[in-house]
């Protein structure tokens, strides 16, 4: 568990797959730019029994112990000789704009560079997603560039930016503890 100010993160748990099953699949959880992902509470759960070797689901919860979204990581690859970490995630509608998600991106930042030697950790989203943008960019995250035409989402195929922060630019944890070095 990883405590922070306004939210804590906690590891995803198997009991936590029904309500992961149930937010994918709700319209107004996966918001304006993603359809719902349809999958049975069984088939979310064979996923993650499957080995994902440096990934992982974080629950993010309110103070008071109530899910309110989630946060992961993992390993991209692209080009077939490049691979970097990636973030995402996701908040529920009633929590959202209560900077719980900017939180969550500060802890998974420190997180990371703390545990490992990352040189960057990057997100890739809507180029209009102007909330996610601000998480990032909130957190020290520089747009890279425009991936034109990428993903097909909601109906079409749409701009993704990529947004990345470096290890220097990051420079000292912000939330979890100092010193874990
Ligand atoms: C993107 C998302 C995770 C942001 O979570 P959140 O907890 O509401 O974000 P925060 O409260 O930390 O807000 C961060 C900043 O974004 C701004 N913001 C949040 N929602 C916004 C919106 N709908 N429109 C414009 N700005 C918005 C906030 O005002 C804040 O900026 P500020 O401090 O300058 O005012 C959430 O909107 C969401 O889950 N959306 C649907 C799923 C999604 O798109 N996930 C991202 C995929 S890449």
């Amino acid at each position: 568990m990883f405590r922070g100010n306004k939210i804590n993160l906690r590891i995803m748990e198997k009991e936590d797959i029904p309500t992961y099953a149930k937010w994918m699949n709700d319209p107004d959880f996966v918001g304006e730019f993603f359809i719902p992902f349809p999958r049975s509470v069984a088939a979310v759960e064979k996923k993650f029994d499957e080995e994902q070797p440096d990934s992982a689901t974080f629950i993010i919860e309110a103070k008071d112990g109530t899910p309110v979204g989630w946060i992961t990581h993992f390993m991209t690859r692209f080009g077939g000789y490049m691979s970097t970490k990636e973030i995402g995630y996701m908040l529920v509608p009633d929590h959202r704009r209560k900077g719980f998600c900017t939180e969550a991106v500060t802890m998974m930042v420190d997180y990371l560079f703390l545990d490992k030697e990352w040189q960057r950790i990057q997100a890739l989203i809507m180029e209009e997603n102007v909330a996610s943008k601000r998480v990032l960019e909130k957190n020290g995250f520089k747009k890279e560039g425009v991936l034109r035409k990428v993903l097909f989402s909601v109906g079409r195929f749409r701009d993704l930016a990529l947004y990345g922060i470096l290890r220097d630019e990051w420079k000292e944890p912000k939330i979890l503890p100092h010193g874990v070095k």
